[in-house]
C-alpha cells in the first residue's frame, strides 16, 4: 500500500454556474500533500459542485485545478486519477462486493490476477474480507460505505473525494467509520477532500476547514482557529454555538470599547476595536465563556434561568434576559454544582475578552 505519492490539490478561482447564479464563486484553497481538509458549509453552498469540478463531472466556467504539477482541468475525468465517494455510495446494486471493488481496475485494464489481488488487500483494508461474494444489499450502511471507500481506492488514486461519506448513518457508527477513515488516510497518506456539512465530523477528521457560504469561501483555518477566531458572523455561528448581540459602538478608548446593546445594557471590552463610534456591530459570545453570579457586576447581563440540563460533563443553562432575549451558558460540572431552579434570577458574566464583534448584517464593514 505504500509508494502512493501524496501531492497537493490546488484549485484557484473556480466558478461554476448551472445557467443562473453561480452555485460556485471564485472558490480558491489548496489541500497539502497527504493531508485531509473539510469542505463545510450549509446545504446548497456549493460543496458537491466543486468535488464534481476537481473529479471532472461538471465543465467550471473557470478556474484552474492543479494536482501537484498537473493541471486536471484539461483531462477528462477517468485520467484524473481521483478515487470519489459519493453521497449516497453509488455501488452497483447487481454486482458483488469484490466485482464492485474490481471494477474501476476492469475500466483501467488491468489484468485479471492484479484486480484479484488487488481486491483482496483493498477488502482487507476495510475489514471486509468475509463479505467478497454479498450484494451491497446484504450490507449494512457501515459495510456498503466501507465498500464505497475500497472501490475509491482501489485504482491507487494520488486524491480522494468524499461527498458526505457519512451522511445515512448513525451516530455512533459515524463515528466508527470516522476513525476508520482516519485510520485508512493515515496509513495510505493521500490527499483527501472531504465534504460534510456536519461541523464536529469536520473538525475532528480535517486537519484545515474550508467554510462555504452562497458558493463563497468564508474562511479557511484549523478547526481550532476557526472556533477560537472566527472572521464573519456566519462563521462563528456556523461553528460551535454562539449567543448574539445587537449593539452600538458608544464608547473607543486606547484599550477598551464599550458597546451599548439593544437592550440598554452596557458591555465592555479589553480592547479597541476596528469600528468607529455608532457603528451598529453584532457582538458574540459563546456559553462556556458566559458564568452564572448572583450579584450584579460588570458585563453581568440580569436574567431569569429558562431551564438547566445536565450534558455530560456540563451544565447548560438557557437563560431569559430582562429584555426578553435568550442567553445560553454552559460550565463545567462536578458533584457539588448546584443546579439553579427554573425561574431563579442570575446575572450573566460575560467573558467580554472572549467576544467576537462583526459589523451588523447590511452594513459595510469596519
Ligand atoms: N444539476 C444541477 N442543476 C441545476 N442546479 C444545480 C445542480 N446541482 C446543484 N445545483 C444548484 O447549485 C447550488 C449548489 O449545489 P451543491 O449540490 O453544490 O450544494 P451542496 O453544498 O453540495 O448542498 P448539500 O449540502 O445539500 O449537498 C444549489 O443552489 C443547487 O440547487
Ligand atoms: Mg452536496
Amino acid at each position: 500500500m505504500s509508494g502512493l505519492i501524496a501531492n497537493t490539490l490546488s484549485v484557484q478561482g473556480l466558478t461554476h454556474s448551472y445557467g443562473g447564479a453561480a452555485a460556485v464563486d471564485e472558490v480558491s484553497f489548496t489541500v497539502p500533500a497527504g493531508e485531509i481538509a473539510a469542505l463545510l458549509g450549509p446545504s446548497g453552498c456549493g460543496k458537491s459542485t466543486v468535488l464534481r469540478a476537481i473529479a471532472g463531472l461538471v465543465s467550471p466556467r473557470s478556474g484552474s485545478i492543479m494536482l501537484g504539477d498537473a493541471d486536471l482541468g484539461h483531462l477528462p475525468a477517468r485520467e484524473r486519477g481521483i478515487g470519489m465517494v459519493f453521497q449516497n455510495y453509488a455501488l452497483f446494486p447487481h454486482l458483488t462486493v469484490a466485482e464492485n471493488i474490481a471494477y474501476p481496475l476492469a475500466c483501467q485494464h488491468v489484468g485479471r490476477t492484479e484486480r484479484r489481488e488487488r481486491v483482496t488487500e483493498m477488502l482487507e483494508l476495510v475489514r471486509l474480507a468475509d463479505y467478497a461474494k454479498r450484494l451491497p444489499r446484504e450490507l449494512s450502511g457501515g459495510q456498503q460505505q466501507r465498500v464505497a471507500v475500497a472501490r475509491a481506492l482501489a485504482p491507487s488514486p494520488s486524491l480522494l473525494l468524499l461527498d458526505e461519506p457519512f451522511g445515512a448513518l448513525d451516530r455512533a457508527l459515524r463515528f466508527d467509520l470516522q476513525v476508520e477513515m482516519l485510520r485508512l488516510q493515515k496509513t495510505l497518506g493521500i490527499t483527501t477532500l472531504i465534504v460534510t456539512h456536519d461541523q464536529e465530523e469536520a473538525q475532528s477528521l480535517a486537519s484545515s476547514l474550508v467554510l462555504m457560504n452562497k458558493g463563497r469561501i468564508e474562511q479557511i483555518d484549523t478547526p481550532m482557529a476557526v472556533y477560537d477566531r472566527p472572521q464573519t458572523l456566519f462563521v462563528n455561528r456556523f461553528i460551535g454555538q454562539a449567543n448574539q448581540f445587537e449593539a452600538i459602538v458608544e464608547t473607543l478608548e486606547t484599550n477598551a470599547t464599550i458597546l451599548r446593546l439593544r437592550s440598554g445594557e452596557a458591555l465592555s471590552l479589553p480592547r479597541r476595536l476596528d469600528f468607529v463610534t455608532g457603528a451598529a456591530v453584532v457582538a458574540t459570545c459563546r456559553p462556556e465563556h458566559v458564568s452564572l453570579v448572583d450579584a450584579p457586576a460588570a458585563n453581568a447581563l440580569a436574567a431569569t434561568v429558562g431551564v438547566s440540563v445536565p450534558l455530560g460533563p456540563s451544565l447548560v443553562h438557557d437563560l431569559i434576559l430582562a429584555n426578553g432575549g435568550e442567553l445560553r451558558a454552559s460550565q463545567a460540572r462536578g458533584p457539588e454544582t448546584l443546579v439553579p431552579a427554573a425561574g431563579s434570577t442570575v446575572f450573566a458574566s460575560i467573558d467580554t475578552a472572549r467576544c467576537h464583534v462583526f459589523p451588523a448584517p447590511g452594513t459595510p464593514s469596519a
